[in-house]
């Protein structure tokens, strides 16, 4: 059994950020989602890993990759030269692929998931494919299942307008090599993409087993800012325990979950976890939490903080007011004007947004 992780594509709901960086390599609790979906099939029995980049992320995906390295799994990197679909990352990883049975992943989507028991189970019913769904309450945004009495597939929608279930396909999916014959068999969708649920559905159609698990666990879909500040509160909220690495002083009030990493320095602050604070980071003064992820190297003076990712090298000083709900690229820097009371000041990139009171 391979995997397939897709972290190509292009992440525009996600922009600015995504101009920068790989959507799949944004952090979550300080650590990027694609790391999250390798641990999971790790710890589900995946030592072969195949993993599709494209032309403009795939280089800083490999270096990231690389301080994930296990020593007893194969990582092979497959380049997609335009986001031309799930189905279409699929059919150009069959060189890697071969005639194996394959696990695909989307490496943005984050799971709790028991992917061994999922993998198991397909190998010993020996399905044609098996697909994780989830409730959810607005199934129109998703690609939704219909399912008969013993859990078999028996049509699938994309965004339907009046959805038969509220079963959502969650982005981990089982297939055997037959998946690319149905792939060969569709065309591209309105929106030019190979998609994969079209060619789910043409195995349903030649009557091949496609078997579906519901997973009761979370799922989280970090592609806009809001998922992914849920997404970040979830992890914070499950994984974060109280562990302080770095100096903080007396003066300091830590309550909660509240990790400080190494080389970070706390100085009459007021810490309220779950919270996250990156390795040398420098806080003076400052109220953060809950639910908040500070990158390594950031500066925070005089500011107050909650429910937020910042990744590495901000600096945020004498900002009046809260700071909430936001998310901070690398190197943000938020400081008071020097120079007027009355007006703000900005220096921002394509497609930034910013709230103002
Ligand atoms: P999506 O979120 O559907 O697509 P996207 O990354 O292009 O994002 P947006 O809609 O914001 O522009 O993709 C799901 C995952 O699959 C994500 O990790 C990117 C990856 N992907 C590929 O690797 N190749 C592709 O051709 C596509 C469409 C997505």
């Amino acid at each position: 059994m391979k995997a397939l992780i897709l972290a190509g594509g292009k992440g525009t709901r996600l922009r600015p950020l995504t101009y920068a960086m790989a959507k799949q390599l944004v952090p979550v609790a300080n650590k990027p989602i694609l790391h999250y979906a390798m641990d999971g099939l790790y710890q589900g029995g995946i030592r072969d890993f195949g993993i599709i980049i494209s032309p403009e992320t795939g280089e800083a995906i490999k270096k990231s990759l690389q301080s994930w390295k296990k020593d007893d799994a194969e990582l092979t990197f497959i380049l997609q030269d335009e986001p031309a679909g799930l189905a279409h990352a699929v059919k150009i990883a069959k060189p890697y692929l071969q005639d194996d049975d394959f696990i695909m992943y989307l490496g943005d989507n984050l799971i709790n998931a028991d992917l061994g028991s999922h993998i198991a189970e397909f190998q010993q019913a020996k399905y044609e494919a098996s697909i994780l769904l989830r409730q959810v309450p607005n199934p129109s945004s998703f690609g939704v299942a219909e399912l008969d009495g013993s859990g078999q597939v028996i049509r699938l929608v994309e965004k339907p307008k009046e959805p038969k279930s509220d079963l959502a396909l969650v982005g981990v999916y089982l297939f055997t090599k037959q998946i690319f014959d149905a792939i060969d068999r569709i065309q591209p969708s309105w929106r030019g993409e190979l998609e994969i649920t079209d060619a789910i559905q043409r195995l349903i159609e030649d009557k091949a087993v496609v078997h579906s698990r519901v997973h009761t666990g979370w799922w989280l879909d970090t592609g806009k800012k809001d998922d992914l500040l849920a997404a970040n509160n979830v992890v914070l909220g499950e994984y974060m325990n109280y562990l302080i690495e770095g100096d903080v002083d007396n003066a300091s009030r830590l309550s909660g979950d509240v990790h400080v990493d190494e080389g970070a320095v706390i100085r009459n602050s007021t810490i309220q976890g779950p919270v996250m604070i990156g390795r040398n980071c420098r806080l003076e003064n400052v109220t953060i939490g809950p639910f908040t992820s500070v990158g390594d190297d950031c500066t925070l003076r005089d500011c107050h903080i909650e429910n937020s990712v910042l990744l590495e090298e901000c600096h945020i000083e004498s900002v009046p007011g809260r700071i909430e709900e936001s998310l901070l690229g690398k190197g943000c820097r938020i400081i008071k004007s020097p120079t007027s009371q009355e007006s703000h000041k900005f220096l921002l990139a394509d497609h930034s947004e910013i709230q103002v009171l």
